[in-house]
């Protein structure tokens, strides 16, 4: 079984039933990758629902006032966020309201980088971009044992490059979700039940008791 294969068959048994997995609406999707970018699952999922909620769709929330949509971010914190959020609705709404439906042009939205970019291209519209983020450098440096950084421009090549050679592209978006899930609830940061892992005889950081010291990041 290929390292695609055995991910997702992982992932079929193991994932979280999450509100923002069961919708193709790249307006949903966009919202909770914004509200996870710098907050943890359990503390984004109430407000993931208030806004949907409260804004069901772009539309919704390009014409409400900044302050309620302030309002409804409190206690999340770094409120640029938010604000991009809500200029960022705006902007789709100038372009007739109908969301970018690619990478290059997700791009284009404020506040929407590189990651967020690559996962609403893939989950709403199967477009094969890898996501790289906290968790898959964490996978990934584990698995293949690699020490560069990840916060040197040669790590951040060098994880995308590969990112990009492993990428199922049958089905990116049930990959892209399968890599994340795992580095959040197997391949931990700290502590991983390694001897549950599916990748224990491959995994090289396993093999040689690197696992605490991967990925590696420099102190700047
Ligand atoms: N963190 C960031 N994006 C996520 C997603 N789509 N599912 C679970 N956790 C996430």
């Amino acid at each position: 079984m290929s390292f695609q294969q055995q991910l997702i068959k992982w992932y079929d048994i193991h994932k979280r039933d999450l509100p923002w997995r069961s919708t193709q609406d790249p307006y949903r999707i966009w919202l909770s990758e914004v509200i996870l970018q710098q907050t943890r699952v359990n503390q984004g999922l109430p407000y993931y629902n208030r806004f949907v909620e409260t804004y069901p769709t772009v539309r919704d929330l390009a014409a409400a006032p900044q302050e309620d949509v302030l309002k409804l971010w409190q206690g999340l914190g770094y409120y640029s966020r938010a604000r991009n959020l809500h200029a960022a609705a705006q902007q789709v709404v100038e372009m007739g309201g109908i969301f970018p439906d690619s990478y290059k042009d997700l791009l284009k939205l404020k506040g929407v980088g590189d990651y967020t970019a690559a996962a609403i291209a893939s989950f709403a519209f199967h477009e094969a971009v890898p996501v790289v983020d906290g968790n898959v450098y964490r996978v990934l440096s584990r698995i293949y044992g690699i020490s560069t950084a990840i916060n040197v421009t040669a790590g951040v090549k060098e994880f995308k490059n590969l990112a990009i050679r492993l990428m199922d592209h049958n089905q990116p978006h049930v990959y892209n979700q399968a890599i994340m899930e795992f580095g959040a609830m197997q391949c931990v940061p700290r502590n991983p039940d390694c001897t549950v892992c599916p990748f224990k005889d491959d995994c090289m950081a396993y093999k040689d008791q690197r696992i605490e010291e991967l990925p590696v990041k420099i102190k700047k």
